[in-house]
């Protein structure tokens, strides 16, 4: 079913902090425009690496579900994995199959793509986002 790690997720309470982390302390050079997903709670901007793309997530608004994630990490953390996927609504119908928990229908993500996220306690203990690949 997945296909390549497309990026992973850190949660932060400050993205203007985690930019400059990973600028000054790791000297990454590639980063997206900050934008706002309204409908799923966060400001984000990816850094671009070689190989893939860490997302750096910040809550936006009272209902953010990164408050709660915060509430449980203060400093921030690893938030989720993204794997790309062909097909996200079949992905979905596979995983109800198999029993794991897709929380909610698809939505656009962040790459303007549909995307899903996979219960936790479903998938080993991570947070799993499936995605359609940017450009399909
Ligand atoms: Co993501």
């Amino acid at each position: 079913m997945i296909g390549r790690l497309n990026h992973v997720g850190i949660a932060t309470p400050s993205l203007e902090a985690a930019i400059a982390l990973y600028r000054d302390v790791l000297g990454a050079t590639r980063f997206t425009e900050p934008m706002v997903l309204e409908a799923q709670g966060v400001r984000l901007c990816f850094c671009v690496l070689a190989n893939s793309e860490i997302e750096l997530l910040e809550p936006w608004g009272e209902a953010s579900p990164i408050h709660g994630f915060l509430a449980r990490n203060p400093a921030g953390g690893m938030h989720h994995l993204a794997f790309e996927v062909p097909d996200v609504a079949a992905a979905a119908a596979a995983l109800a199959r198999e029993g794991a928990r897709v929380l909610g229908p698809p939505r656009k993500g962040a790459h303007g793509t549909p995307v899903i996220f996979v219960h936790p306690r479903d998938m080993g203990g991570v947070l799993v986002e499936l995605m359609e690949p940017p450009g399909h």
